[in-house]
């Protein structure tokens, strides 16, 4: 389950301050000790109590009683945090609904300056394997591999969306990060598997124009599909980038000619356009 909008409008102020404590506190203990926590939160024990059997309810924090009585962030109160920032910050006014829910990530519409999609990266939500691959984590978060993954999903999907959006591949215009939770223009089209194309050849042209300059900025997106493309008004943006590699990737050919593979592909397959990989690699590669 995602994080709920009238659950993250709905906290109180001494909420926010236990969830922060936690999370400053978890740099140093797996459970953070129920002590501490009332030092850092600054709060009478009953009102933390009263207060953690809200966050708990609303599934923010959990608890342990072994080998003591400690606390935990988990996802929804991380994100809560995220947005609990943003908003502060401006970048965000109101949240909005859930646009989609993939495996490490949920989407939501949101307000910010005009229309905005929150992403919360959510690694390691289900399956710690990817999450182990990576070993750098920094010594803070050595407990909480899902906090480091997550965030770091993040920060390559803003860096990325920095770097193609001036580089003048169509994406969504990258507005804000924090922590986990990246903020985005909203694109008020709809995924290529749903659009039905007036002008297939256009749209198939207009992607690998796009793949072709994100090449040569260094990106190749290594999840493209028609679920990460999408239309609006035949216009294409190209969504979803955290996983990107570099060129210089040791997989890079082989990465590069699958994403291209499912985009000619599904062309034919939709419209009967017969591109080869071939003819749209060396459209990308030159
Ligand atoms: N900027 C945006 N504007 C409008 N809708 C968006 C935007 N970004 C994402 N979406 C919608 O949310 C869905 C999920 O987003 P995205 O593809 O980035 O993550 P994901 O597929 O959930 O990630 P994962 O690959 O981990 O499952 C998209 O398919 C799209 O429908
Ligand atoms: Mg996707």
């Amino acid at each position: 389950m995602p994080v709920s909008a009238d659950d993250i409008r709905s906290l109180h102020k001494y909420e926010i301050r236990i969830l922060k404590g936690i999370e400053r506190l978890m740099k140093r203990y797996q459970w953070v000790p129920e002590d501490k926590l009332r030092e850092a939160a600054d709060l009478s024990m009953s009102e933390l109590n009263y207060r953690l059997g809200h966050l708990m309810a609303k599934n923010m924090v959990k608890s342990s009683t072994l080998p003591y009585q400690g606390y935990q962030l988990v996802f929804n109160g991380y994100d809560t945090l995220a947005v609990n920032a943003l908003v502060k910050k401006g970048t965000v006014q109101a949240l909005g609904c859930l646009l989609g829910v993939g495996k490490e990530s949920a989407v939501y519409e949101a307000l910010g300056v005009g229309v905005v999609v929150l992403k919360f990266h959510r690694i390691g939500q289900r399956s710690f394997q990817s999450v182990r691959l990576n070993r750098n984590y920094l010594p803070e978060w050595k407990h909480f591999p899902w906090i480091f993954a997550s965030n770091e999903s993040a920060t390559r999907e803003f860096e990325a969306l920095k770097e193609l959006h001036r580089g003048g591949v169509s994406v969504p215009v990258p507005v804000g990060i924090n922590r986990n939770v990246v903020a985005m223009s909203f694109i008020a089209g709809v995924n290529l598997n749903q659009a039905v194309l007036e002008n297939p050849d256009e749209v198939l042209d207009e992607i690998l124009e796009n793949m072709r300059i994100a090449y040569s900025l260094g990106y190749i997106h290594n999840d493209l599909s028609e679920f990460n493309v999408m239309v609006d008004n035949e216009r294409v943006w190209i969504i979803d980038w955290p996983q990107w590699i570099d060129p210089s990737h040791e997989n890079a050919d082989e990465i590069l000619k699958r994403d291209l593979y499912n985009i000619v592909n599904y062309f034919s397959k939709k419209y009967g356009i017969s591109f080869t990989v071939e003819e749209a690699l060396k459209r990308v590669v030159g």
